[in-house]
């Protein structure tokens, strides 16, 4: 493997097609920021390119909603997103877009040379078509229910549900979301990337050659997908919003999104070297940089010499498109690089539930800057504490407020106040001498060490939980230094030890803004002012930072406490939005036959007599083999035991089945699924948003009830 000399760190560029929440930062943007502004501050070589993706159906989709145009929406979104995160201080070298002519080019140039190299298969295939409107229904413009999980909004890309990935035609029931009309199918012509030709390939370099350093979430989730097999999939649509297909016989073609977005890295990079070559900054931030001497063909280096090292930081739901097409793609060319780590997070829920910026059950960037003003580093904070790493994480404003009181201001701004306090009142703002340091200071000092070893290894591996809990540990360390050693109350009677003490806490505040400004840089850059100190003048290998003699300036509080009238202000906000939203859905959906499922034809009594409904008692529950979505389940019906085969595993763990009373239609004729005869069928209710809930007796009733 060849030693790396720079690095290239992208984050999952954003659909310009709402606001994000914060969910969206902890997974991808604040985490590959953290990681970022430390490879800056140790001096290696890195860019952070990222921008605004505005192709694919979600934009037409969402535009119309908002009764605007789709450049219209691109537009606002382009600026609402750049500006939030600049905001928040993610400090990329670029935010580029995809709309740019830039763009459009060096995607069509890769789809030509894949082309020419014959690496696409052209198939006539049966696509969905939408007959009133006459348009074909790609990914986001189809609805049906989910083959996998039975989740029946899933869209024919994707399901939300259970993150699968799928084509329209895998829908059951699919209906066009334009429309609400049932679609025929008719030919259309596309060009596939054949994976499947690359599996023994992706199985050399991701399944044999990542197992050890990829998180287990993104190995995982990619081997499974190379276990399973992989099929063609269509790099173009019928579409009239994205890229056009650069070949002759494609009128009405588009690139698909996914074969387009992530070339919009390459772009970004391209665009971040024309700019600083040419002195621009429409796209670039020469401020963040720490680049020299750039000149506009050096983007090749980044992205086609293997000295490079790709980083991509997203989101779970984007795992197959990062570690097998984009890669795919990538490789077939035989000139690009190929991620060396794709350190995708799980989700994060808010106040236990998913979140959704559609169900307004979310906290949008614009809300949290409107309703904490100047505190965008504690949010950084909290993100970073809770960031969901290894497994889905919960954000709660009850949390966020203990995180802000008890370790920001108690913890950290204490450590630093209680210093500058005592510097003005002893020394009038003037470092003491380090006159007779003892033992003490020498495990003080192998502390600081310690700690900072910790947070340096911890980044380097992706985990800026540990990493953050180490950089407090630091102020921790000089939280206890003070308490044990009471330089208040040595100053009256011994003046050497006085001093010794608060050079040591000083030396340990310079410290903190240099290691802390990855994580939360607003006060790092404060906690610099306040110490008079700059950033380039701090000395990696040495304990001592600031000399005897120098002047530090006023003290001011590095953060406030968050009382609690303002975190109940944001809960009942958000009760108060979701409820509207939840009001606002069912309302339409009460006189709307589209939004809700249609009728069946009308039967008659004879025809319900039919049906032999029981209740019964789940005694065994458990998963059945290679199929997520299904549990075996041992009923007792009272006069027999049963086994059923139900599709409920993904709403239902085996354990909370155990001991359940259930209804079940007890005479739906035997099915052997997945090899398991299956003897009836669980009766369940489907929400407007999928889930399902049981069916089942209001109050404990007899095995073997009729229902009727
Ligand atoms: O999931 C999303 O929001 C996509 N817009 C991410 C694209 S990442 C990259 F490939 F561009
Ligand atoms: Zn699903």
């Amino acid at each position: 493997m060849s030693e790396f000399k720079r690095t290239l760190v992208t984050a999952a560029l954003p659909y310009a097609n709402g606001p994000k929440h914060i969910g969206h930062i902890a997974g991808a943007y604040l985490p590959a920021d953290i990681y970022v502004r430390f490879l800056r501050n140790i001096g290696k070589e890195v860019i952070f390119v990222c921008g605004s993706d505005e192709h694919g159906t979600a934009i037409p989709i969402q535009a119309k909603k908002e009764g605007i145009t789709s450049q219209q929406m691109i537009d606002k979104y382009h600026a609402l997103l750049k500006s939030n995160f600049e905001q928040l201080g993610i400090a990329f070298d670029v935010y580029h877009r995809t709309s740019e002519k830039l763009h459009h080019e060096t995607a069509q140039a890769m789809f030509l040379e894949m082309y020419e190299k014959g690496l696409f298969t052209e198939e006539v295939s049966e696509q969905y078509y939408d007959e009133e409107n006459q348009t074909f229904l790609a990914d986001r413009y189809i609805k049906g229910t989910c083959p996998n999980c039975s989740y029946d909004n899933a869209f024919g890309d994707q399901c939300e549900k259970c993150g699968n990935s799928l084509n329209p035609t895998d829908l059951i029931n699919p209906v066009s979301t334009i429309s609400g009309n049932k679609p025929i199918l008719k030919a259309t012509k596309h060009w596939y990337l054949p994976l499947q030709n690359q599996e023994e390939w992706l199985k050399e370099w991701l399944v044999e050659g990542h197992k050890h350093d990829w998180k287990t979430n993104v190995y995982g989730q990619s081997k499974s997908w190379i276990d399973g097999g992989l099929s063609p999939r269509a790099m173009t649509r019928d579409l009239d919003w994205g890229i056009k297909v650069p070949l002759k016989d494609a009128e009405g073609k588009v690139l698909y999104v996914w074969f387009d977005a992530p070339i919009g890295y390459i772009s970004a990079t391209k665009a971040l070297f024309k700019e600083l070559g040419e002195g621009k900054t429409e796209f670039a931030y020469p401020q963040n940089t720490t680049l020299k001497n750039v000149k506009a063909d050096d983007w090749a280096t980044w992205w086609q010499d293997d000295t490079t090292r790709l980083l991509h930081f997203i989101g779970k739901d984007n795992i197959v498109f990062h570690c097998i097409i984009f890669p795919a793609m990538l490789h077939s060319t035989g000139q690009y690089i190929v991620p060396d780590n794709v350190p995708a997070n799980e989700f994060l829920n808010l106040e236990g539930d998913k979140m959704s910026t559609s169900r307004k059950w979310s906290v949008e960037m614009e809300d949290y800057f409107n309703a904490f003003p100047g505190k965008e580093d504690v949010l950084r904070y909290v993100l970073t504490a809770i960031a969901p790493e290894t497994k889905d994480a919960d954000f709660s404003w009850k949390d966020f407020q203990t995180r802000n009181n008890s370790e920001l201001v108690s913890i950290l701004g204490n450590f630093i106040n209680r210093v500058a306090v005592l510097t003005h009142k002893f020394y009038e703002g003037k470092v003491p001498a380090n006159v007779a340091p003892t033992e003490k200071e020498t495990d003080l000092i192998a502390e600081i060490k310690r700690c900072q070893t910790a947070i340096a290894e911890n980044i380097e591996h992706f985990k800026f939980r540990e990493a953050l809990f180490e950089m407090m540990n630091i102020a921790r360390a000089g939280n206890k230094y003070l308490a044990d050693n009471e330089p208040w109350k040595t100053v009256k009677t011994d003046q050497a030890r006085t001093d010794t003490v608060m050079f040591h806490g000083l030396q340990i505040a310079a410290h903190l803004a240099w290691w802390m400004e990855p994580f939360i840089p607003y006060t790092a850059q404060k906690l610099y002012g306040l110490l008079n100190f700059e950033k380039v003048n701090y000395q990696f290998d040495a304990f001592v930072q600031l000399q005897s003699g120098h002047e530090i300036s006023q003290p001011s509080l590095l953060f406030q406490n968050i009382e609690d009238d303002i975190i109940q202000l944001q809960l009942d906000n958000l009760k108060q939005k979701s409820e509207k939203k939840a009001i606002d859905n069912i309302a339409p959906a009460a006189n709307s036959e589209a939004s809700l499922e249609p009728l069946k034809p009308q039967i008659t009594f004879d025809d319900f007599s039919k049906m032999d409904l029981r209740v019964g008692t789940v005694l065994e529950a458990e998963k059945v083999e290679k199929a997520d979505k299904l549990l075996k389940l041992k009923v007792d019906l009272g006069f027999e035991q049963r086994t059923i085969v139900s599709g409920i595993a993904l709403d239902f763990t085996p354990e909370s089945m155990i001991g359940k009373q259930i209804t079940i239609l007890a005479n739906l004729a035997p099915r052997k699924i997945k090899g398991i005869e299956s003897n009836g069928m669980i009766l369940m209710g489907k929400n407007l948003d999928g889930s399902l809930k049981l069916i089942a007796p209001n109050e404990l009733a007899d095995n073997g009830a009729t229902v009727a």
